[in-house]
């Protein structure tokens, strides 16, 4: 279970629990579509069999074996997260596939990439890690640095600004007493635990302050060139099979579970009438929500 106090390393508790609440169907499809969209972006990224890819917050390596599986295996893959327990499972996982004398693994910051050279590297890959990243510009500053020119910045990135506001509508609405859903003051209590929602707050956010129009932006500012922008909105049933997973899982690495949200901010009465009128629509997937996701590749000049 997350708590709202902060884990020592909340990224291996998302990725390992918090993304699919303990549910192995939901985990399956979890990797099902974190591999599309690792062939979709390093198909734009025009990935072949001899080149060098860096991972950048490679997590377990799921972009990188994707990257392997897509290139008959001929790749060098340079893996770097600031999770140790994550790097660990990469490792293994690397193992286990036989890929070890291929990868090279480095505990490391997206915005310090210490490990590697200039001009080393042919594909620069960011897959849901840009978003999580402070200083963004920084981040693409090292991605430049290494890239050969020519070479290919490729980003998937979820895009959460538009949930925070969602949310921060939801909170004028509560405050002004525009909407007369006795419901709402609820729904704004657990959504308001998971996204900043109001402005100054969206706005500080590593994860909400920016759109897919920013994104293009920062990335044009850092001086890649060739930009190719794909916005995929896709609307899915927002549960799982099963209440229970559905309360264990959170939306991004940074935000409560549900369950912890009904322990620690709901009495037992608010509990209860959010769980009565949540928990028919978890079960026959008539709750639904966006993922947002952004695919953008950019040349270093050559
Ligand atoms: C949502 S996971 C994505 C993992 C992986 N890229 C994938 O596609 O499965 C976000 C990853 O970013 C890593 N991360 C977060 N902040 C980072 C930073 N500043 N530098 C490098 N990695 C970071 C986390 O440890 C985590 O592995």
């Amino acid at each position: 279970m997350t708590s709202l106090i902060p884990s020592s390393d909340p990224w291996a508790d998302w990725v390992l629990h918090g993304r699919d609440g303990g549910c192995r169907a939901q985990a399956r499809r979890t990797r099902a579509a974190v591999a599309a969209h690792a062939q979709r972006l390093l198909t734009l990224a025009e990935l072949r069999a001899g080149m060098v890819l860096a991972d950048v917050g490679c997590g377990e390596g799921l972009l990188s074996w994707q990257a392997f599986a897509m290139t008959g295996g001929a790749l060098h893959v340079e893996l770097n997260d600031v999770s140790p327990r994550l790097l660990r499972r990469a490792r293994a996982f690397a193992r286990l596939q036989r890929r070890s004398a291929q990868c090279r693994f480095a505990q490391a910051d997206a915005t310090a990439l210490t490990h590697l050279a200039d001009a080393s590297v042919d594909v620069v890959a960011l897959r849901a890690v840009l978003a999580y990243v402070d200083d963004k510009a920084a981040a693409l500053r090292e991605a430049w640095r290494v890239l050969r020119p020519g070479g290919c910045l490729a980003l998937a990135e979820p895009v959460f600004q538009d949930a925070a506001l969602a949310v921060a509508e939801w909170r004028r609405a509560v405050q002004f007493g525009s909407s007369h859903d006795p419901l709402l003051p609820l729904l704004l209590r657990w959504q308001g635990a998971q996204y900043p929602s109001d402005t100054a707050a969206i706005a500080r956010s590593a994860i909400c302050s920016h759109n897919e129009r920013d994104l293009l932006r920062l990335v044009r500012r850092a001086g890649f060139g060739r930009l190719h922008l794909e916005l995929h909105i896709d609307q899915r049933p927002a549960g799982s099979d099963a209440w229970e997973a559905f309360i264990d899982r959170a939306p991004h690495p940074l935000a409560p579970t549900l369950r912890t949200i009904l322990a620690e901010r709901f009495d037992a009465t608010e509990r209860a009438r959010l769980v009565q009128a949540l928990r028919p629509q978890v079960e026959d997937g008539t709750l639904e929500a966006d993922d947002r996701i952004v695919f953008l590749v950019a040349r270093k000049p050559g």
